[in-house]
């Protein structure tokens, strides 16, 4: 039976189309705010016109007399603001909004309207009054009254500062030297599907429908903030239409809707509007890196420092600090990392696809080009030098490290031997033709998981597990395994997931949820082997479940990732994240998925406009259960890291702190006519000692390397080195 499955894989893994296909295609998918729900109101957020200060005046009258409206809440309603004032931290931000008059940040929740529909619902909004005493923000860098702190001084877990060796002095004795400075931008996720919540109350028991990374995580969130047992609520989230990192943790808006609901005695839905998404979910930060290089003449590293500068909210402490993967990526005797936190009057960042490797790398990768010029070396040999087989700061060896072969890889296909090093050497007529390449590099990640795993006589499978179908292909990435394992058709494996009934899952966040719900499952469907093999040899399902007397086998497991804390177990069933990462030393080696990325840009020699005609990424990430869907999101990686590269910003306005491009006709994001030939290679790597599925992970690695090498193309194609994403006209005439 092994036989036959493993051989089976390989086609599945090649050919299966995605089980969540038909229905995303025909329009029988149902996302969460779709679900028919008897009896419904509606609700419709208020958000502040300023971003500092505090409301003034607060006058509820007119919107109370729009037919329709049910209840209003805001700060004055003394029963809100006694049950908001005592919950807990809202996952991240500690502003809890109709807590008190205070403004912390712009288009922060200021009063919620509840009505028989929703025009009801928005008018009764559009009649509030809200006069304000405002107060001068400070926005971003460099605006006065923003306040900077060291990382390190937070109680944040997994953060310290690396010092290794002596950086400051290796640096001064190095032949050749690179320091510079680099700039990301703001962004916001944008996922089509906006962010909703639905709250059913029934004996005390309250069901939410909601768009969800991690439903048990929710659960656990909202359990917490009400006071209420976690047994008594429950997370239904089918499908999410992109999640990006903006639905991985519990925002203020679930547990208000839940409030309101209980209080009215009906369902209540509130979808929040585009814009309102900008202000009342997370979003990346913009960040800002000084990076310095020193090299021999052979182009050894001999020292590497990285300082990251991290935008956060005023009175929060979220940040990524990625030096844990930039600092340990080459061969550098003595490095240093350190990063630091500007406060300002921001709503509060969250996740974003590749939250710390995304920026880091982004600043490395570019500096490493510029060592690259400096050194007259081509960057893939500088990048050969400089390879390590182990943590240049501690000696933990990476388990697997594919780096080269994917530089190699790619390079081929590319072409990149017809290179002229040369800036501004290779023109097609009027257009500049550019050739760049960057590292891509993100830490495997694994969080703890169960699974109940049911193989049916007929040879049909049910799989049962809280991971989370964003578009990602987990479900069918889920199947595979089940199907691998079991020696069945994947299209005889059916998943259930989304649902916090079902046995606790990973949260869809850190590029996790294959390896971690994959194991998980391959460990239930070997408890079912294991019971199967007492039927004697193998033979037909049909035989052996005979002789076991039986018509269905079910087996429910934990996975638990090597070098989980103890408490993972029983925090797994009660919704606390739990995760053990790639870059962290001192789980004794460290886990990487690879990749390089490959751009060509055309520059116009007098309008400067830049395309991007093709890009090329070759990536190793232990084992791919899906081909199809590891595809698709190294592919749509690249384009975001296009994206980054050119086009996406979240523009703010500085006098008044607040984003003024909050919505998707004026958030840039690139059409099919900005994205050229995208190649996504896949390299085989087999890693058996990560765990137990051999996977690395792969949803956020395409995203990383891609907008450093499109920034080296642009410097290949100009001679000009912009440091600061993204890399506009404006900036190259
Ligand atoms: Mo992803 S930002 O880890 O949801």
């Amino acid at each position: 039976m092994a036989k036959r499955a493993s051989k089976a894989i390989v086609n599945h893994a090649r050919a299966f189309p995605r089980l969540d296909a038909r229905p995303k295609v025909t329009g029988g998918a149902r996302f969460a705010a779709d679900i028919v729900i008897d009896n419904l109101a509606y609700a419709v957020l208020v958000t502040s016109a300023i971003a500092t200060g505090r409301i003034s005046k607060l006058k509820i009258d007119a919107a109370r007399a729009v037919p329709g409206v049910l209840k209003i809440l805001t700060y004055k309603d003394g029963r809100t603001r006694k049950r908001l004032r005592s919950i807990p931290d809202i996952e991240g931000s500690t502003v809890r909004p109709l807590s008190s008059w205070t403004i912390w940040h712009d288009g922060q929740i200021v009063a919620l309207v509840v009505a028989e529909t929703l025009e009801a619902a928005r008018e009764g909004a559009s009649q509030i009054e809200i006069a304000y005493k405002v107060k001068r923000p400070s926005a971003t860098f460099g605006a006065a009254g923003t306040k900077t702190e060291a990382a390190r001084d937070f109680e944040f877990p997994d953060y310290e500062d690396l010092h290794h060796g002596r950086p400051a002095v290796a640096l001064r004795a190095s032949a050749v030297t690179v320091d510079a400075t680099y700039e990301t931008a703001a962004q916001h996720h944008n996922p089509m599907e906006l962010f909703s919540t639905t709250c059913v109350w029934r004996n005390g028991r309250l069901t939410i429908y909601e768009p969800s990374q991690f439903v048990y995580g929710l659960r656990r969130a909202v359990s917490d903030q009400l006071r209420i047992k976690f047994a008594n609520v429950r997370v239904i989230s089918p499908f999410v239409g992109g999640g990006f990192g903006s639905k991985a943790l519990a925002t203020a808006r679930t547990a208000l809707t839940a409030i309101v609901a209980r209080r009215l005695g009906r369902p209540v839905r509130l979808v929040v509007s585009r814009d309102q998404g900008f202000t009342t979910a997370g979003y990346r930060a913009e960040t800002k890196h000084r990076i310095r290089l020193g090299a021999r003449r052979d182009g050894k590293l001999q020292a590497l420092i990285h300082e990251g500068w991290e935008l956060c909210s005023r009175q929060d402490a979220v940040f990524w600090g990625g030096i844990d993967t930039t600092c340990r990526m080459y061969a550098a005797a003595n490095v240093r990392g350190e990063v630091s936190v500007v406060h300002a009057d921001r709503n509060v960042p969250g996740f974003m696809r590749a939250p710390a490797e995304f920026p880091y790398v982004y600043a490395l990768e570019t500096a490493m080009d510029e060592l690259a010029v400096k050194l007259r070396m081509d960057p893939i040999e500088l990048r050969r030098i400089n390879d390590t087989a182990v943590d240049p700061i501690g000696d933990a060896p990476y388990s697997t490290r594919s780096l080269m072969r994917c530089f190699d890889r790619a390079a081929k296909t590319f072409g990149w031997r017809h290179r002229n090093p040369e800036p501004g050497a290779m023109r097609d007529g009027e257009w500049f033709i550019g050739w760049g390449c960057a590292s891509a590099i993100y830490p495997t990640q694994m969080q703890a998981s169960a699974a109940r795993v049911t193989l049916a006589r007929t040879g049909h499978v049910r799989v049962d597990i809280a991971a989370h179908e964003l578009g990602t292909g987990a479900m069918t990435a889920i199947a595979g395994a089940a199907a691998e394992r079991l020696g069945v058709a994947t299209a005889n494996v059916r998943v259930q997931l989304g649902n916090s009934s079902l046995p606790p899952g990973p949260m869809a966040a850190g590029s996790a949820t294959t390896a971690s719900a994959c194991c998980a499952v391959l460990k239930a469907c070997d408890a079912i082997r294991t019971k199967l093999s007492e039927a004697g040899p193998a033979q037909s399902f049909n035989a052996t479940f005979r002789r076991l007397h039986t018509d269905r086998i079910k087996r429910y497991a934990v996975w638990l990732p090597p070098g989980v804390n103890s408490d993972a177990r029983r925090g797994l069933n009660v919704g606390e994240f739990n995760s053990v990462a790639g870059n962290d030393a001192n789980r004794g080696t460290l886990t990487f998925a690879f990749g390089a990325e490959f751009v060509e840009v055309r520059v116009h020699a007098l309008t400067c406009e830049i395309r991007v005609p093709r890009v090329v990424g070759a990536f190793a990430a232990g084992r791919i259960m899906s081909a199809r869907a590891a595809r698709s999101q190294l592919m749509g990686g690249m384009v975001w890291g296009i994206s980054s590269a050119l086009h996406e910003q979240s523009e703010i306005d500085t006098r008044r702190a607040r984003y003024v491009n909050d919505n998707i006709a004026d958030y840039l994001i690139p059409v099919n006519a900005d994205i050229g030939d995208v190649e996504v290679i896949l390299l085989s790597e087999h890693d058996p000692t990560i765990n137990l599925a051999g996977v690395k992970g792969l949803g956020e690695l395409g995203n990383v390397g891609t907008a450093a090498a499109v920034s080296n193309a642009v410097f290949h194609a100009t001679g000009k080195r912009i440091r600061k994403l993204p890399i506009r006209i404006e900036h190259l005439l």
